[in-house]
Formats: C-alpha cells, structure tokens, sequence
C-alpha cells in the first residue's frame, strides 16, 4: 500500500491520567473503571471482533440503516462539508457517509492511537481525493479541533450507540459540546441503540464465543501491562446483564474469591462476588433521545430505524436560537 500523507495530531491522555483515574475508581465504592480504559490495541481489535458477532446486532443493523439513509443525510448536509468522525476505531461506516456527501476533508479523533492510525491510513489511500486528518484524543473530554479542519460546514458522526456510554448527564453535556462544535450551521449523525427485549440485549453483550468476556477481562491485562498491576485475570469473571430501572446494560468483573490485587502498588480488597463495575450501554427510546438532543440545543431533522426498529440513526442541527429585535 502506497502511504499518502495523513496529518496526525497527538493528544492522547498522558499515563498519568490513567493512572489517577484507575486508581481512584477502584477506591470507591462500588469499584469502577471508565470504559474508556477498554480500547488499547488489543481491546480495539476485540470490539471490532464484537462487531462481527451474530449476536451483536447492533453494527450490522446501523450499517444496514446507513447504507440506505446516506443520499439523504448527504441531501441535508449540502456539499463541501468537513466530515468530523469521533470514534472512528475501524472507520467501515463512514465511507458509506464519505462516498455520498464526497466531503473536502475528513478528521478521525480516537483515542486508540495506533489503531487510528491505521485506520485513517486505509482511508487516505482508498479515497485519494480526500484531505485526511487524524486526531488522538478523547472526545469524552473538552478537546480542540486541530485547525485544519476549520474550514467549511462541519458534520460530525458519532456512531456505534457509543453516546450509550455516556451517563445521562455526560451524554448531554458531550451533545452540547458537538453544538457548540460544528455551530453555527453543522450538524450531528449519531447512532442511537434502542430499548428492546431484555433477552435481546442480554444476548448482545454475553455471546457464545466469549469475545464480550474477552473484551472486558482485558481491562484487566492492561493493568498489568500499564500499571504494573499485580492480579491474576483468572480470578475475575465477566457479566453483563440489562438493568430496566436504568434502561441500560451493566458490565462488570467479578471476583470469584476474596482477594487481594495491588495497583501502582497500592493495595485494592475484593470480597467474592464483589465487582469491578466497567460499562454501562445506555438505550433510548426515539422521543427520550429527541428530548436529550434538544435540552442540547441540537434539533431532530431526521431519524431513520430499521424495520424491526432495533436501532436508530439520528440527523440532528444547531437550534439558532433567533436574537431579541431592538426596541
Ligand atoms: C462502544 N460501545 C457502544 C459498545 C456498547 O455496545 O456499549 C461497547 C461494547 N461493550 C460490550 N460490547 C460492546
């Protein structure tokens, strides 16, 4: 593969904020590590493996969705957009947005660097009349656009329901801060997974091959790898099970024993049974998903489902809010 330029711009969190952040969650109670700490290299790779599994409907099912909406989001975007990625991981569904807008530039922010990397990589040389950047940075934060992207309606699409991650507040305040992004006359395409059959859900997140355990056990491998944690992975086992009082799925490693685990070397207890609380997957009905978007500032333009409505895509614009006329 020939290497075409990509501008790449470097603000991954340092160490040293992992370090604080795990730290501090395994010294609250319950424990809990942000699902963030997911994706090195190999968590990317099991969550793109995830991805493929017959039971995790849901990036077929965006895809599927995808496919057919994208002349009409390409319609209320209009041409010469900047296609704003968050997320991309793999970047498979954005090149059915990039074939039908065709837009001038294109910007991937990820927080998984050498998977981005490569990613973005791909892209530039699959579509060479594209301007590719690349971003590592996570998105979940406050972060600054590198500039050139400035240029041109911004469209950011934000995939994969990962907007489910997000608690209720944070999810509202990430939407403000793509508002405030791509104002004043952008917009958002967000993939929103929604609330279904409990059994559904259950399957989607404990699927037979165990690739969901794998995935939230290597939280664990990273540990060991970063921060020098002495555990043994054997003894943590992977569940994941649907909370209705929440609407979401809950992930969790639980201690098979009493034991003892040591981080940076402070010392963490774990009675059995006690657990590491790792993800939740949040769902949302269409109107509980406007009503959020729209405390946002955003407005819902267009929302497209598929037919046995298990997941929706969002076209969502900046409200402008019209100014008070002079006495
Ligand atoms: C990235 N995110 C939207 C996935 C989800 O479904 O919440 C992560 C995942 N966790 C377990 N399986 C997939």
């Amino acid at each position: 593969m020939r290497l075409r330029p990509v501008r790449f711009h470097d603000d991954r969190p340092s160490p040293a904020t992992m370090q604080e952040e795990v730290l501090q969650g395994l010294a609250s109670r319950p424990k809990r590590i942000a699902p963030k700490f997911f994706y090195d290299e190999r968590g990317s790779r099991l969550f793109d493996a995830i991805c493929e599994l017959p039971e995790y409907y849901l990036t077929r099912t965006e895809m599927g969705i995808l496919e057919s909406c994208a002349p009409e989001v390409a319609r209320l975007a209009g041409a010469d957009c900047t296609l704003i990625e968050l997320g991309s991981g793999a970047s498979k569904k954005i090149r059915l947005l990039l074939e039908a807008l065709r837009p001038r530039h294109y910007l991937g922010i990820d927080i998984s660097r050498e998977f981005l990397r490569e990613s973005v990589q791909r892209l530039a040389h699959d579509y060479p009349w594209l301007e590719v950047h690349a971003a590592c940075a996570d998105f979940a934060q406050d972060f600054d656009l590198p500039d050139p992207a400035g240029s041109g309606r911004r469209l950011v699409f934000f995939p994969g329901s990962t907007i489910g991650n997000f608690e209720p507040h944070e999810a509202l305040a990430f939407l403000q801060r793509v508002r405030r992004l791509v104002q004043p006359d952008g917009a958002l395409v967000i993939g929103v997974d929604l609330k279904k059959d409990p059994k559904v859900l259950h399957a989607a997140y404990n699927d037979g091959q165990g690739v969901t355990a794998a995935f939230n056990l290597n939280l664990l491998e990273r540990l060991r790898a970063e921060l020098n944690a002495e555990l043994d992975p054997k003894n943590f086992q992977h569940r994941a099970f649907y909370n209705a009082m929440h609407g979401r799925i809950e992930m969790h490693l639980v201690s098979r024993r009493a034991q003892e685990i040591r981080v940076l070397g402070r010392r963490f207890r774990f009675e059995p049974g006690e657990t590491i609380h790792t993800e939740n997957s949040y769902k949302y009905s269409v109107a509980e998903f406007h009503a959020l978007a729209r405390r946002a500032g955003l407005q819902p333009r267009q929302v497209w489902l598929d037919a046995a409505h298990l997941f929706s895509v969002h076209y969502l614009s900046v409200i402008t809010r019209s100014r008070p006329r002079a006495a």
